[in-house]
């Protein structure tokens, strides 16, 4: 039986990179330290923000939600229903019942409500997943400054991270990887996204939130089943097995030569419709759903500014 290297208990997990074997407890706290080391490396939260975690009902966001609680943050979450048939609708209710099972308030926004139709029932060329990606980064954006938060948190891991970069080098998409990395600062009605799972793979995580007794979905989105982070991340996961820590250097690396992709100077302008940032005369949320007049997605929310 492998033991805890640091207090010699059983252990929950035995890992490669580093290579060590943890009990439940150091596992717990291994993951939490890191999680917070992240935060503050990347400098991602400062006194008196007010953050929003958006929670997919998947296990990064539940993780994200648990790790970020237990280390004593305080916030508030948002889930979208995206309207997939069936896997939202489990989406839903599994954030409610992660945000009720950890005390947390959950804000609902339901894309059908507000635009008059789900991803995949609009006639568009566009891949379900392209206006889908855009459609929540926009939501959650929308939400957020409606409702004075100024910082967003989502699950993203180092497995999605590192699929992300590889199909980004492979095609050489420039524009985004100046924008990729673990945190995007905020601007004018533009909250900062903050990735505090930037350093953690999907097994890493899996064990996390398996120490807890919250449920998770596990079904991928049935859009998703083809995209090509998913071949990716099979190609990653090859490599990361045979040559561990493989992944997380692919990371750093990149963000040690960022010089290399340097962002272009954009001048942002107002939609004309909803009056958020937008490269063009009306923004890309706008104009997809084809709105005439701005969302408004503020609720009654008590900020306690003492
Ligand atoms: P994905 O783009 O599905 O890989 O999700 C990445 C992250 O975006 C998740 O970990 C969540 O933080 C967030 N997210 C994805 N889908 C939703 C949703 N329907 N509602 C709220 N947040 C979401
Ligand atoms: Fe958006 Fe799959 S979650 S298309
Ligand atoms: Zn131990
Ligand atoms: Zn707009």
């Amino acid at each position: 039986m492998r033991r805890c290297k640091f207090c010699g208990d059983e252990a929950y997990v035995v890992m490669r990179s580093p290579k060590m074997a943890l009990c439940r407890v150091h596992y717990r706290e291994f993951v939490e330290r890191k999680i917070e080391r992240v935060i503050h490396r990347y400098k991602m939260l400062k006194e008196g923000d007010r953050l929003l975690v958006a929670v997919s009902g998947g296990k990064d966001a539940l993780a994200t939600a648990l790790a970020l609680k237990n280390l004593g943050y305080e916030f508030e979450c948002l889930h979208i229903n995206l309207g997939i048939g069936e896997h939202s609708q489990l989406s839903e209710n599994i954030s409610r019942e992660q945000c009720e099972k950890l005390g947390i308030k959950l804000h609902i926004l339901n894309l059908r409500e507000l635009v008059g139709a789900g991803i995949g029932e609009v006639r568009t060329r566009r891949a379900p997943c392209s206006y889908c990606g855009m459609t929540k980064r926009y939501l959650m954006n929308k939400f957020a400054v409606d409702n004075g938060f100024n910082v967003i948190a989502t699950g993203h891991n180092l497995d999605d991270e590192t699929a992300f970069l590889m199909g980004n080098l492979l095609h050489w998409n420039l524009n985004y990887l100046s924008r990729q990395g673990p945190m995007l600062s905020e601007s004018d009605k533009m909250a900062r996204r903050i990735k505090p799972l930037y350093e953690l793979t999907n097994e890493d995580i899996e064990n996390y939130v398996r120490l807890f007794d919250v449920p998770y979905v596990h079904e991928r989105c049935p859009y998703s089943a083809g995209a090509k982070s998913i071949l990716y991340g099979k190609v990653l996961k090859e490599v990361e097995d045979k040559s561990p820590g493989t992944k997380l250097n692919f990371v750093k690396g990149f963000l040690k030569n960022r010089e290399l992709f340097p962002s272009e100077d954009i001048v942002l302008k107002e939609c004309r419709v909803c009056g958020m940032p937008s490269l063009g005369e009306v923004c890309s949320f706008c104009r997809f759903w084809n709105l005439n007049k701005p969302l408004n997605l503020k609720v009654n929310i008590v900020h306690d500014d003492s």
